[in-house]
């Protein structure tokens, strides 16, 4: 199978970037995502695709490993010689599982996606990284985030520069996807992240949850939370990781928090 087929290719044209319509595309959404700090591409996955990625990605839930963690919105470590309201100390809850790549069989959907190289050349040049790789960890290169019913990422900012995940399966309540663009580094930066975890929506916007949709996120500048889910049906969120650099992975540290193991 071609990997070319799960994109919506009709939409989306970044099979050829060096060319028109794709040169002009992938520098339209270069734009979007330096304007707001998100890229949002709904329908990325073809509709025949999109279905055959769910199921997929279901079937393979039962592998997630969950971890469940108290954090600070900065996932720094608490200071207890501040005091009790200083936002180091003010914690949030997360619980989720995730898939890891090492699970996912050479025939999986969701890995030929990810080893297609006009995917990574064109996150690439939307993050104006080159050049560009795909993560060489073999947990958490490609990993499918699980959230089941009570999983929730309490507001933070995350370490790293971008993240880039793929809607495939809403729950049946809850995992709503929340964001307040690009606040970090703000001269009030504090006073809004304090107000925000006070529960005022000041600022707040919601991601739709649309399954097949690709978002290309800032997540360093913008605080963001995936709220409580509910129902049987899990939130299903495949997470693809990159690199500026070859060879790069995860630490053992992060392998064993997130996968429960180090190596395969
Ligand atoms: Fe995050």
């Amino acid at each position: 199978m071609n990997p070319s087929s799960l994109v919506n290719l009709g939409r989306y044209p970044i099979a050829k970037l060096a060319c028109e319509p794709g040169k002009s595309f992938a520098e339209k959404c270069k734009h979007e995502y330096q304007r707001n700090g998100l890229c949002v591409l709904p329908e990325f996955i073809s509709t025949d695709s999109l279905e055959a990625m769910a199921q997929e990605a279901q079937a393979m839930q039962r592998h997630a490993y969950f971890c469940k963690s108290r954090h600070n919105a900065y996932l720094t470590e608490t200071d207890l010689t501040l005091p009790e309201d200083d936002l180091r100390n003010r914690c949030e809850e997360t619980y989720v599982g995730s898939v890891a790549y090492d699970l996912m069989g050479a025939n999986s959907l969701l890995k030929q996606l990810y080893q297609w190289d006009p995917l990574k050349d064109f996150i690439g040049l939307v993050l104006g990284k080159y050049p560009f790789y795909r993560l060489d960890d073999p947990l958490g290169a490609c990993s499918i985030n699980v959230f089941v019913e009570g999983g929730e990422h309490g507001w933070h900012f995350d370490e790293s520069e971008y993240t880039v995940t793929l809607m495939l399966q809403a729950p049946e309540s809850g995992g709503a996807f929340e964001y307040v663009p690009q606040i970090r580094g703000c001269v009030d930066e504090k006073e809004k992240v304090g107000r925000i975890l006070d529960g005022n929506r000041e600022g707040v916007v919601e991601l739709s949850f649309n399954a097949g949709t690709l978002l290309i996120f800032g997540g360093n500048r913008t605080l963001h939370r995936v709220t409580r889910v509910g129902g049987t049906r899990p939130r299903l969120v495949p997470v693809l990781c990159f690199a500026e650099e070859s060879g790069q992975t995860n630490s053992a540290a992060v392998r064993q928090l997130f996968w429960g193991r180090t190596g395969v």
